[in-house]
């Protein structure tokens, strides 16, 4: 019979079981078990708990084994005894009775003046002991069967003797907590499971009428409820997105994937022959394959620049085809939408305006994947387009905004874009990974890709561009970029991260080299 039904059963001829604990030995049930099945049955009232505390007396092995052989010093008096006035030297009385008994009882002998230290160092029984022959009582032991016999009880001994008892260690109180069982409210000799949802089934039939239900626990805890998390690429660019607000940048409409090569390498005087240019390294779009416009006259002047030069270049020398120009693309980069905001600038009503533009937005390259290269990431961008600026606007600009996510150490070094003249990478020193990384490229537009869109000429456009791929796995301590996108990435990692916040360097600590 199982415990539950047991329980029920023992309470349909008694009223009450007194107490689990026995009620488990009885029936060689584990303690714990009975108590877990009689909550159960309690949170269905069909019985009624009341706890129970009883404290006992356990002996310890040291206990067992006087019950069974007498007390230590007992011991040693009767080896004593049995040598008369010879007695025994510490050795022989080891022998005789064991090292531990020897130890104990000894003292305890001694302690008692049961028997006294001869002069040559053996242990000789007292002459009222020897001359008696007497047996001396094994109190100790009386005290210990008398314990037991009682079943620990607390007042089988007096005081004084749990005190002695409990000073050499041999006995220790036990608390346990075991329940009085008796009937409950909704008693019954078997127990029905209650439902716990009212269905279509149960109001179709009309048994909900005949059907017990659980009764709604007002206590538990709801369910959590799963919300929407930001993507950690998405935290840190919202951080840097708010950055760049603050610095006044504008966000740049990036919401379309498809370029033509006209706009993605053409307006950025890129030739078209350029490596990059290549499938290997561009994925092509096969329909449309082809853009249906570009501003005709904005493309005349792009063409003979590319061709034949002006303002002071003597252009790339070659035949510029419209039909490599129209080819669409999924853009490479976010430039593509820098020139178009520029040719914008330049041919808005009203004319040239001076502006900050920035965008965070997808690009895809053709690349092998690796763990730190896929074929599609983000690239954060910005520009300045004013009168007059020079290289030292780039560089305060780019240095205000690492400032910001707390890079104060910077390196510039030289590079080469088709597109910018000087164009430097830009290296920054991570306080957390102790180390120089290239964290962006830079540069100041050229004239050749500035003058075609009609800009004024003291108009200087400096420009930047890094990825966000690259801080957020420094920021989230990934080292694998399959980790953080793409269809190998952990949900859980989503819902994990914590909010991005990026401290803000201090002013003095500002060190640039
Ligand atoms: N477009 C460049 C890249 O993809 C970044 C860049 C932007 C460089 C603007 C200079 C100026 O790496």
């Amino acid at each position: 019979m199982d415990p539950e039904t047991l329980i029920l059963t023992t309470l349909s001829t008694t009223t009450s079981i007194p107490d689990s604990f026995t009620f488990a030995s009885t029936h060689s049930l584990d303690h714990n078990t009975v108590v877990g099945i009689s909550k159960s049955l309690e949170a269905d009232a069909y019985i009624s708990l009341s706890e129970l505390s009883s404290q006992f007396y356990t002996l310890s092995s040291e206990a067992e084994s006087i019950v069974q052989n007498g007390s230590q010093e007992i011991l040693v008096l009767k080896a004593l005894m049995e040598r008369g006035d010879e007695g025994l030297s510490l050795a022989e009385l080891q022998e005789v009775v064991g090292k531990d008994v020897c130890k104990i009882g000894m003292g305890n002998c001694l302690k008692n003046k049961w028997a006294a230290k001869g002069k040559d160092g053996r242990l000789v029984a007292s002459a009222s002991d020897s001359a008696g022959g007497g047996e001396r009582e094994d109190e100790v032991r009386e005290l210990l069967v008398k314990l037991k016999e009682g079943a620990g009880g607390t007042a089988v001994l007096d005081d004084k003797a749990i005190q002695a008892l409990k000073r050499r260690k041999l006995i220790s109180l036990i608390t346990r907590k075991s329940y009085t069982i008796t009937r409950g409210p909704s008693y019954a000799p078997t127990r029905t499971k209650k439902a716990a949802d009212l269905t279509k089934e149960l109001l179709d039939s009309g048994n909900w009428k005949s059907t017990a239900f659980k009764p709604y626990n007002f206590q538990t805890l709801g369910e959590s409820v799963g919300g929407g998390y930001l993507h950690p690429l998405l935290k840190v660019r919202a951080e840097f997105r708010k950055i760049l607000m603050e610095m006044g940048f504008q966000e740049m409409p990036t919401n379309k994937w498809v370029e033509s090569s006209f706009w993605n390498f053409d307006s950025l005087f890129q030739p078209q022959s350029h490596p990059a240019r290549d499938a290997h390294d561009t994925f092509f779009i096969k329909e449309p394959a082809m853009t249906v416009s570009v501003p005709e006259d904005y493309y005349e002047r792009v063409k003979t620049m590319h061709e034949t030069g002006g303002s002071g270049s003597i252009g790339y020398r070659y035949d510029f085809k419209r039909e490599e120009a129209f080819k669409n693309l999924l853009r490479t980069h976010t430039t593509a939408i820098s020139s178009q905001m520029l040719y914008q600038l330049a041919n808005q009503k009203g004319g040239f305006q001076p502006a900050r533009y920035f965008s965070i937005d997808r690009v895809f390259r053709n690349e092998t994947m690796d763990a730190t290269h896929l074929c599609e990431f983000h690239q954060v961008e910005g520009l300045v387009a004013d009168y007059n600026l020079s290289l030292g606007d780039l560089i305060g600009t780019i240095e205000t905004f690492f400032k910001k996510i707390g890079i104060t150490k910077l390196r510039f070094k030289p590079a080469f874009n088709p597109y910018t003249e000087p164009s430097m990478e830009i290296f920054g020193y991570h306080p957390d990974l102790k180390k120089w990384t290239e964290i962006g490229n830079s540069g100041m537009f050229r004239p050749e890709m500035l003058t075609p869109m009609g800009l004024p000429e003291n108009v200087r456009v400096i420009a930047w561009g890094l990825s966000l791929e690259r801080p957020t796995m420094i920021k989230y301590r990934i080292d694998n970029i399959r980790n953080l996108f793409g269809h190998k990435v952990d949900m859980g990692m989503t819902k994990n991260a914590p909010v991005c916040r990026f401290e803000q360097a201090d002013e003095e600590k500002m060190e640039t080299q």
